[in-house]
């Protein structure tokens, strides 16, 4: 490959979004619109990469990762236009430059590689990216002679009937000889139906200089298709899921359904892990082998060990270690750490705490600023009062204690190791080592009571 440059046209607003946010801000599986093209563009070989902003030029600058080039183009003129605020990122460049477009996130790397070789190979001044779609409503048609030389692109709105009709459709990609580029870019002139600078306009001007011009017909329509609309949005969205959803079984994972799955781009699954429907798992997420992750179940920066079991739950910020089982029904908030082998069963909460090793909270539950130690049973309804009201304590559970069922342990306290506490008991002193706490009212029988 030549030595090669890119820009990418992310400066309008995208009025048929109906939003207040740029277009290209808007996320497709948890990362934003934009960042899809310009790492397809880093994918393909090609790092040097410059994007034209406008409308909310600062926080689509500072939205982008460091490394990359911003060109202010304060008034959107026109595709070409943008395209000439651009030009001193590649006045000097012997070279390809390549086009691509801020709202189109389904590029590829392969695509654009397939592009630039196509192109190379031709000698071409312009190679247009092109898809043929059964609808072309709304894109520029590419114009061909007999001998299947692109001619121009016209415009929807500038089309004659018998233009409209061709299928051959402009993604708005594209890759060009830097310096044949420079020279058609100063004859655009805003003569078309919506008085803009028109960057399509340059390869009608090209064949006039004496160069060709040429297609390159993308293998998969899906990777040029741009978004316009929320509708488009959701489109767009569901196809970057399949592909998601597509690498990870490609690479083990199961699957039950899923169209019905959601994970966003950077979530790891490991193998022979099965996902059943209505699955979320977001942000940095890393599943182990062979887990089950039961329906309906959503997780958020979540690290889960191998042959782990989560049902109906919901995870945030936390970690759950190898063969430990939660939920049904199961709500662990940040700052959570369960071991290997633990046990968070049905409506259980656990809050900023640790459970270690062999840790049983079986049902009705919450563990809230806890640190509940190896082997311990916490028994059914076991609460830690970890709130005054104005301040959080902490509670801690040495290993191997049991706290019978219906247990409030006021915190701050603890109960050391192989302790016991008798149900119905509310703990507000520390128990001391393998002790039985009993704090509550002791039982009185009236005999005969209501006879009276
Ligand atoms: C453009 C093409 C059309 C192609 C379609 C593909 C032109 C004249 N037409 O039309 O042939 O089929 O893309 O989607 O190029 N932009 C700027 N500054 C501007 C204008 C646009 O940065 O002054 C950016 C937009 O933010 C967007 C991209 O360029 O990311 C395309 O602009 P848009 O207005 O959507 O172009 P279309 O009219 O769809
Ligand atoms: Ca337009």
């Amino acid at each position: 490959m030549k030595k090669s440059k890119t820009i990418i046209l992310a400066a309008g607003q995208g009025t048929r979004m109906q939003s207040q946010k740029s277009k290209v801000l808007h996320q497709v599986c948890e990362k934003n619109i934009l960042d899809y093209v310009v790492d397809a563009s880093k994918g393909s070989g090609i790092a040097d990469v410059a994007v034209v902003v406008g409308y909310q030029a600062d926080e689509v600058k500072t939205s982008l990762c460091p490394g990359i080039a911003t060109i202010l183009q304060k008034e959107q003129l026109g595709t070409g236009h943008a395209v000439l605020q651009a030009l001193p990122f590649f006045k000097g460049l012997q070279g390809n430059l390549i086009v691509l477009v801020g709202d189109a996130p389904l590029i590829r790397p392969e695509t654009i590689k397939g592009l630039v070789t196509e192109h190379e190979a031709r000698g071409h001044g312009a190679t247009v990216l092109t898809a043929e779609f059964e609808d072309p409503t709304g894109y520029g048609r590419m114009v061909k002679n007999q001998a299947d030389e692109l001619l121009k692109i016209v415009e929807e709105r500038d089309a004659t009937v018998e233009e409209k009709k061709i299928r051959e459709i402009n993604s708005g990609m594209y890759c060009f000889d830097a310096q044949t580029l420079i020279l058609a870019l100063k004859e655009l002139n805003t003569n078309n139906t919506q008085g803009e600078y028109y960057l399509t306009d340059v390869i009608e001007i090209m064949r006039q200089m004496g160069r060709t011009t040429g297609t390159y017909m993308t293998p998969d329509p899906e990777d040029i298709q741009a978004i316009n609309s929320k509708v488009q949005l959701s489109e767009v969205a569901a196809v970057m899921r399949k592909r998601i959803n597509s690498s990870l079984m490609d690479n083990g994972v199961i699957m039950i359904d899923p169209g019905a799955t959601y994970i966003g781009c950077e979530v790891i699954v490991g193998q022979d892990s099965t996902l059943y429907p209505g699955v979320i798992l977001e942000g940095k997420t890393i599943i182990g082998k062979d887990c089950l992750i039961g329906a309906n179940s959503r997780l958020v920066n979540a690290e889960i060990g191998d042959h782990v079991t989560i049902q109906n739950s919901t995870i945030l910020d936390s970690s759950v270690d190898d063969d430990t089982s939660v939920g049904p029904y199961a709500y662990v908030r940040p700052g959570s750490r369960i071991g290997k082998h633990c046990k968070v069963g049905d409506f259980v909460e656990v809050k900023n705490s640790t459970m270690a090793d062999g840790a049983k909270a079986s049902h009705l539950t919450y563990i809230g600023d806890g640190d509940v130690g190896e082997n311990v049973n916490l028994g059914c309804g076991t609460v830690f009062v970890n709130y005054d009201g104005k301040k959080k304590y902490r509670t801690t559970v040495e290993k191997n204690a049991f706290i019978g069922c219906n247990t409030n342990l006021i915190a701050p306290v603890t109960v050391k190791e192989g302790a016991y506490i008798a149900a119905g008991s509310t703990i507000t002193d520390d128990v001391p080592q393998e002790s039985l706490a009993i704090a509550r009212a002791r039982q009185i029988n009236k005999v005969g009571y209501l006879k009276k």
